[in-house]
């Protein structure tokens, strides 16, 4: 099919020297699509390699510790993908022989993997023609197709599976599928489409007709829920009093310094009074030090940031008394960073 060739010959000319493109190694690649879900190409990349250094086999990541790799995943966000391919990489390592599976059946059983990474795996380390559509690939193809249905309707995505099934490229599934994905990046983007740089214009129905402005047909999400919090940065002598989150749940097992959910200007007073009640001990000189937003997928957070003296308080369960150098060994997200980084400033740690 002249799509196909078309859509190969222009990949194998252009595509990006990815480091994930210099290895066949499916566990590799499965680390690469993890990563590459919600997060941009030039996000991923050091992060991939240092990954890769870290834990270069399947075996180094289902032995690692859960602290350990959510260290390495600091800053990448969507914590529970470093723990859910912890999980699948432990079964495979379990069950499989230590062998990446080479069929869709297991390789969904997995963990983490849903239908895009079982399909994205298949074709690109195992070369099987198998579907790999995510979000790019549906943009790229409502316009080749002129596919109208919504695209953030989750029923919607199995309509662009079956196509991909039926136009795949059987001699090269995994230049055919990272050729739509790359496409997708560089050409097909989601506004202003590079129309008369596209090696598929010819095969494109949304160009034929004038549409590719107006497709891929995506309703809007509705608005995202917010909540209020302290953030508190309880010190006693040399020491920060951390606390670790939940082991289930948004960020789980990560750190923070500890939260209280709070109404909006929350006043130093209250802080102390609530901590001091909390922690069996005195909190005082609390002090307002920044203020921020932090925007997760579907939840924000709004923080207040204080830096307060404790008492020599024996750390509840979950928490523990840290120095400035062990702050640094635990994993923390994004909005605890913010916060880490406004002590900085100060000079506070
Ligand atoms: N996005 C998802 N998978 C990708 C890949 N293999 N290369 C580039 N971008 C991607």
């Amino acid at each position: 099919m002249q799509f196909q060739n078309d859509l190969i010959s222009w990949f194998a000319a252009e595509k990006r020297d990815l480091p994930w493109r210099r290895t066949a190694d499916p566990y590799q690649i499965w680390i690469s699509e993890i990563m590459l879900q919600q997060t941009r190409v030039d996000t991923v990349i050091p992060y991939y390699k240092r990954f890769i250094e870290k834990f270069p086999t399947l075996n180094d990541l289902a032995e690692a510790d859960e602290q350990v790799l959510l260290k390495q995943w600091e800053g990448l966000g969507y914590y529970s993908r470093a723990r859910n391919l912890q999980a699948g990489v432990k079964e495979v390592a379990e069950n499989y022989g230590g062998i990446v599976p080479d069929n869709r059946k297991d390789m969904s059983s997995l963990k983490g993997v849903g239908p895009y990474t079982a399909g994205a795996v298949l074709s690109i380390a195992y070369g099987i023609p198998e579907h790999a559509v995510d979000g790019n690939v549906m943009r790229v193809l409502s316009r080749i197709l002129l596919i109208e249905e919504d695209i953030a309707k989750p029923k919607t995505r199995k309509i662009f599976e079956e196509a991909v099934t039926e136009i795949i490229s059987h001699e090269d599934p995994s230049s055919f599928n990272q050729g739509l994905m790359e496409l997708g990046a560089l050409i097909c983007t989601p506004t202003s489409p590079r129309c008369l740089l596209c090696p598929v214009r010819e095969h494109c129905a949304a160009f034929d007709e004038g549409k590719q402005q107006e497709l891929p047909i995506k309703s809007k999400a509705k608005k995202t829920k917010s909540l209020q919090y302290a953030m508190v940065a309880i010190r006693n002598e040399n020491k920060l009093l951390m606390e670790q989150r939940p082991a289930t749940g948004l960020l789980a097992n990560m750190w923070q310094f500890p939260m209280l959910e709070t109404a909006a200007d929350v006043l130093p007073l209250e802080i102390e009074e609530q901590l001091s009640e909390s922690l069996r001990g005195i909190v005082n000189k609390a002090e307002k030090i920044t203020s921020f937003k932090h925007v997760f997928s579907h939840l924000t957070w709004n923080v207040d940031g204080f830096i307060a003296d404790s008492e020599n308080i024996v750390a509840p369960a979950h928490m523990k008394w840290v120095t400035a150098e062990e702050l640094d060994l635990l994993p923390i997200a994004g909005p605890v960073q913010k916060m880490k980084t406004a002590l900085q400033q100060r000079g506070d740690v």
